[in-house]
């Protein structure tokens, strides 16, 4: 056997659930993926062209380590005028290479090695191994069906050890679509002041609402001081490969994540800082008719799943819909192998996600229309089969 000079925490991180199983779906013809965690749309026309324009006009320098300033004062009023919190754009605000960046950043700032994270679950895959990676340790607290999959408040107070450091929350949620309300959000903000906790909110999928208005963490009455507010451009504009996104907390928190920043990345693509700026200035149009079109496949995708007896939760936010499989009398593995075997339709097992995921299956309505119905009749036929 080869030596390996990993170390430990490294050498003992969970590969990505979703990354295994789509290693076999690329060896498939035919499948219709559900599984896919990312827009199906292009990035928006004038997004694109201004990542070109700033390519033709020389603009193939690092930028200042924060980011371009200009794009930090349009996402300081973007945020302003959004949701009412006011972040300095010069030392209040950082661009980063995707909220993934930003999420290493903030947990690798604030960790003291063996601190403990409460992260409400399930969760977007990442959440969990990122907090090992900074040294400190992931603490799940399940939600459940039953209560719209909104974060567990008696769980998550009493998972509070004298190690906790943080509560590391995303709403609008990836697997389950669930926002989380504004009292809970409250309750949240609660027990983090009872034990002067610091809140990481990732808000990538913020624009992505059905009906209700999303809630930042930050602007609830005396969040700001102890929130660090991720968001980013990826799923809101469809710019998932253009890697940018940003970190925004009070001076003395955004000076440690800009430490790291500065030494590990040195400044986000210049190309998608540009492209990123016209999408803040014009990109709304784009993101009304792409939440128009979400918003029409979340109801033929929700109807559907409920009618062939997969419960499903009806989701508010982000793009999937998580339905219950444990009718079918299998685990949500079985069943995603199964119906990728048997019908060559790609989900993602529930335990991908963390604790709480266990017996559903996560269906992204990223994917056209056409396409949804018919993973729908496959699955029909499936669950003729296996119901
Ligand atoms: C909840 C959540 N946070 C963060 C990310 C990472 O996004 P980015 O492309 O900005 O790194 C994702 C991507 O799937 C996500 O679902």
């Amino acid at each position: 056997m080869t030596k390996s000079y990993l170390a430990h925490r490294v050498a003992t991180l969970k590969p990505s659930g979703i990354r295994k199983f789509f290693d076999i779906v690329a060896t498939m013809k035919d499948v219709i993926s559900l599984g896919i965690g990312e827009p199906d749309f292009d990035t928006p026309d004038p997004i694109l062209k201004a990542g070109i324009e700033s390519l033709k006009r020389g603009e193939t320098h690092y930028t200042s380590n924060a980011g371009i300033l200009e794009l930090r004062q349009e996402l300081s009023q973007h945020i302003q005028r959004m949701y009412g919190v006011s972040y300095d754009p010069v030392s209040e605000m950082l661009i980063t290479v995707g909220v993934s960046e930003a999420l290493y950043l903030a947990l690798t700032a604030i960790l003291e090695p063996g601190e403990e994270v409460l992260i409400p679950t399930p969760c977007f895959v990442a959440y969990q191994s990122e907090v090992i990676l900074a040294g400190g340790v992931p603490v799940e607290i399940p939600s459940r069906m039953e209560d719209n999959f909104q974060p567990n408040l008696e769980a998550l107070a009493s998972a509070v050890t004298s190690r906790t450091k943080a509560i590391l929350i995303g709403y609008p949620n990836n697997p389950t679509g669930a926002v989380a309300s504004r009292e809970t959000l409250l309750e949240v903000l609660r027990i983090a002041e009872r034990h002067d906790l610091v809140v990481i909110s990732d808000e990538i999928y913020d624009r992505l609402v059905y009906g209700i208005p999303h809630v930042c963490f930050a602007a609830l009455p005396g969040a700001r001081e102890r929130t660090i507010t991720l968001g980013g451009f990826s799923k809101d504009y469809a710019m998932t490969g253009w890697r940018i996104g940003y970190a925004a907390a009070p001076a003395e928190t955004l000076k440690g994540l800009l430490r790291i920043h500065q030494y590990t990345i040195m400044s986000a693509p210049t190309t998608a800082q540009a492209a990123a700026l016209v999408a803040l200035r014009s990109g709304e149009p784009y993101v009304q008719e792409m939440l128009a079109e979400y918003n029409r496949r979340r109801q033929l995708i929700v109807g559907g799943l409920n009618h062939l007896g997969l419960p499903t939760f009806e989701p508010r936010g982000a793009f999937y819909a998580f339905p219950k499989i444990s009718v079918t009398g299998m685990d949500d593995e079985t069943f995603s192998q199964k119906l990728l075997e048997e019908e060559r339709v790609a989900v993602v097992p529930g335990t991908a996600f963390g604790a709480g995921g266990e017996g559903f299956v996560r269906c992204s309505y990223a994917t056209a229309y056409e396409k949804i119905e018919e993973a729908l009749h496959r699955m029909e036929r499936f669950m003729q089969r296996h119901g």
